[in-house]
């Protein structure tokens, strides 16, 4: 019993339109402010608000005792909370943006076929050209898989989020920053440190390292430079590939794969020591961009939301 899927988020942004014309361009399906890949249709959902913002993100659990339990967490460390229509709503007390759970059937993701690599005495494609070549289209993004988010006060974020039923995966910064995860992914949510609350980025699943590598060249190829945040690259905490990149909104967009994947919580040791030297990435840039945590319109998003309190 526990959380088991990241299943949607919303964002508010000042003209929802060129999300759509975006989200339609790289592959994801769906109607007017309501978009996903395939096999998980409308798990970003866009609205129209007054500066750019994180609305809610929502988790499925397994069962109604999975929502008691949380209960009795909000309880013990004084959150509100609303419980209907079998859905527990949860408004941040410091951010203001809203976490739903809500029970869902555990599922996993559909298979995608997998392309024949060749490695050293192990030739999985032989006498036939790379499939990336000859595919008759690029892959698709398969799903969100995590959103990054600032806040004023990261470390009582966390906490809820811990009391909401997400799981440590990893910290860095003597505990400042907690990796966590509410399902197998090694992280779908982290809170950073933020002059005001702000949506950092999200990040969408990709079938493998040659789809980040494809997508996001199209897209800064089509889009320009400029949109270039960082990557690519492999993390070592989550070990997954990255790419970083902006969308229409100025909010930082990730194609991420092969990112580590947690079955056993108990046997998954929280690591706290590591070595921050190639922690960013393990090739590629050294360090993470400075632009990173200092995010180009921040001056507006202080404004918007000075003006929305
Ligand atoms: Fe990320």
């Amino acid at each position: 019993m526990a959380l088991h899927r990241l299943m949607e988020m919303e964002v508010g942004v000042p003209d929802p339109s060129t999300l759509d014309d975006f989200y339609q361009e790289i592959g994801f399906t769906g109607e007017k402010g309501v978009w996903g890949s395939e096999t998980y249709p409308g798990q970003i959902k866009v609205s129209e608000a007054s500066y750019r913002q994180l609305k809610y993100i929502k988790m499925a659990c397994e069962d109604d005792a999975d929502i008691a339990a949380i209960k009795t967490r909000l309880d013990a460390i004084g959150v509100a909370y609303e419980h209907s229509n079998g859905e527990l709503q949860v408004t941040d007390p410091i951010n203001k943006w809203r976490y739903v759970v809500a029970p869902s059937a555990v599922t996993d993701q559909i298979t995608m076929p997998r392309r024949a690599l060749n490695s050293p005495g192990n030739r999985e494609r032989v006498g036939e050209r790379a499939q990336v070549l000859i595919e008759p289209s690029p892959r698709t993004p398969r799903r969100l898989g995590h959103v990054v988010v600032g806040s004023p006060d990261p470390q009582k974020t966390t906490e809820l989020c811990l009391a909401l039923g997400f799981r440590a995966s990893d910290t860095i910064g003597g505990g400042m920053a907690t990796f966590m995860r509410c399902s197998r992914d090694h992280h779908n949510l982290l809170v950073t440190p933020g002059p005001v609350p702000y949506l950092n980025h999200y990040a969408m699943e990709q079938d493998d390292f040659d789809a980040v590598m494809r997508g996001a060249t199209l897209y800064l190829r089509a889009h320009g430079e400029e949109n270039q945040v960082a990557g690519p690259g492999r993390h070592q905490i989550g070990g997954n590939i990255f790419w970083y990149m902006k969308d229409p909104s100025g909010t930082f967009f990730e194609f991420f794969a092969d990112m580590d994947n947690i079955e056993n919580d108990e046997a998954w040791v929280v690591k706290d020591d590591w070595d921050m030297t190639d922690a960013w990435s393990i090739w590629g840039e050294k360090d993470q961009p400075e632009l990173f945590f200092k995010v180009p319109d921040m001056e507006e998003l202080i404004t918007g939301w000075n003006a929305s309190q």
